[in-house]
């Protein structure tokens, strides 16, 4: 299908937990900004290094340097025909960034697809968050793996997010999320590019479902 698509909601909303499925539907690459700056600090690379301890706060990583990182991975060959961008733009500046990308590419935003989620739910849903180091994604009650503390497919460990502490949450939800991203719909809204807002609440499966039947086929 194609097309430039946006996932956007809270931290611990379920952006990561939907979108590998949702981007192979709409045929584009899923494209997750917090993915690729966790690869870079795994790596050791001189990218992660700088953006470590912002992360680690649960602070914003310079607007220079994830425009950057953005721009050179929607130029590969894999994101001609679009993309399914997670956590990118996560401010007005930054959306203002992509929109000159966008323009010099000819083809603005499709959609914004918000998952709506309330903060109490957030909480509980990171509080409770396992990560495998191929990206896929748990929680100890409502997805849990097979065995404890192993991943289903390749048998990797599965650890805990630095930024997942009680007081980093508080932090990434309040004063980043509410305070800079959340601007970030009304500056598409005023652009007219459509917005589908989904409920977010519910098993994963009953949020891929109404993602399914929200989205043209
Ligand atoms: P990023 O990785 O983007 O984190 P985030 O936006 O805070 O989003 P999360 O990954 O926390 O949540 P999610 O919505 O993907 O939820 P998930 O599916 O895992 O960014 C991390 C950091 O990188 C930022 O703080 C910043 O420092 C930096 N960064 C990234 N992009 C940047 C940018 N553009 N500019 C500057 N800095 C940037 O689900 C959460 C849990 O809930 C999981 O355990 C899951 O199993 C569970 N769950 C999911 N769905 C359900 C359901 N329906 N029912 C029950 N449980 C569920």
């Amino acid at each position: 299908m194609g097309g430039a698509f946006l996932i956007f909601g809270p931290p611990g909303a379920g952006k990561g937990t939907q979108a590998p499925r949702l981007a192979a539907r709409l045929g584009v690459p899923h494209v997750a900004t917090g993915d690729m700056l966790r690869a870079n600090v795994k790596g050791g690379t001189p990218l992660g290094i700088e953006a470590k301890s912002a992360m680690d706060a649960g602070e914003l990583v310079s607007d220079d340097l994830v425009v950057r990182m953005l721009g050179e991975r929607i130029a590969a060959p894999d994101a001609a025909d679009g993309f399914l961008l997670d956590g990118f733009p996560r401010n007005v500046a930054q959306a203002e960034a992509l929109d000159a990308l966008l323009a010099a590419r000819g083809r603005p935003l499709d959609c914004v697809l918000v998952l709506d989620v309330p903060e109490e739910e957030v909480v509980r849903r990171i509080s409770g968050r396992l990560v495998a180091q191929n990206g896929r994604i748990y929680h100890e009650l409502y997805d849990p793996p097979a065995s404890p503390g192993i991943d289903d497919e390749q048998g990797l460990p599965l650890e805990r997010r630095p930024d997942d502490e009680p007081d980093v949450v508080r932090n990434r939800y309040r004063n980043v999320y509410l305070a800079q991203t959340l601007p970030v719909r009304d500056h598409y809204r005023a652009a007219g590019v459509l917005e589908i807002v989904v409920d977010g609440t519910g098993s994963t499966a009953a949020v891929a479902e109404r993602l399914d039947a929200a989205l043209p086929a």
